[in-house]
């Protein structure tokens, strides 16, 4: 197999944490090399930068702040980490990616999308994901999932910033994250998020290699 930058995007609640974790087992249990991480985050110093965007009040950052942080911690997370395993040949799963930043910062606070371009210019260069699964779900349905999950752990007040954006955001992400993958047809899978873990697993395992279109 050939594709070895595999990222996950989607809104909130749409369960792609687990996906992606499950698709780094059965990538193990292939007998590959394979880094599983996630963003923003993924690398000491960004997983500080982290803390900052996930937690506080809403209003806390304004838009442009906010996708300059996420792209602070983007090239911290490429530069040592991303970049360096995928050199090495590892796998390198990702749990969100700059698909992120042009669905939450771009369609869902305004940011402007070719300003987010060129900042993946300057700080990725001409590199793409291989694959990108987009889980897609209702944010109606998306956010019930998250908070119950967020509660579960007690981490609503520590890391539930996002979440608690009003649902017209939450929608215009959604709509975002379709767009971007309606514009990158062969790097884009969009996949129903209500289906059971274990058939979106299947799906996705058929998904790594094959032509998306
Ligand atoms: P996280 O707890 O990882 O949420 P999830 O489980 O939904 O992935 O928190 C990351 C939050 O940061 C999430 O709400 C999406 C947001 N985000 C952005 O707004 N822009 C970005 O570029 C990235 C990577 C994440």
């Amino acid at each position: 197999m050939t594709r070895k930058f595999i990222t996950f995007e989607g809104g909130e609640g749409t369960g792609k944490s687990t996906q992606a974790r499950l698709l780094a087992d059965y990538l193990i249990q292939q007998g590959h090399k394979v880094v599983l991480t996630r963003e923003p985050g993924g690398s000491p110093g960004a997983e500080i930068i982290r803390d900052l965007l996930v937690s506080g009040a809403i209003d806390r950052w304004t838009p442009i702040s906010e996708a300059l942080m996420m792209y602070a911690a983007r090239a911290d997370h490429w530069q040592n980490l991303i970049q360096p395993e995928l050199a090495k040949g590892t796998w390198v799963i990702c749990d969100r990616f700059a698909d992120s930043s042009m669905a939450y910062q771009g369609y869902g606070r305004g940011v402007d999308l070719k300003f987010l371009q060129q900042l993946y210019k300057m700080v990725i260069g001409d590199k793409q994901p291989d694959r990108t699964f987009v889980l897609d779900i209702n944010p109606e349905i998306g956010l019930q999932r998250s908070f119950e999950r967020l509660n579960a752990s007690g981490k609503n007040v520590s890391e539930g910033r996002f979440e608690a954006m009003d649902l017209d955001f939450h929608r215009r992400l959604r709509n975002g994250f379709l767009e971007i993958a309606r514009m990158n047809p062969d790097r884009c899978i969009v996949i129903d998020a209500t289906k059971s873990l274990q058939l979106i697993h299947q799906k996705i395992v058929s998904f790594l290699d094959e032509k998306s279109s």
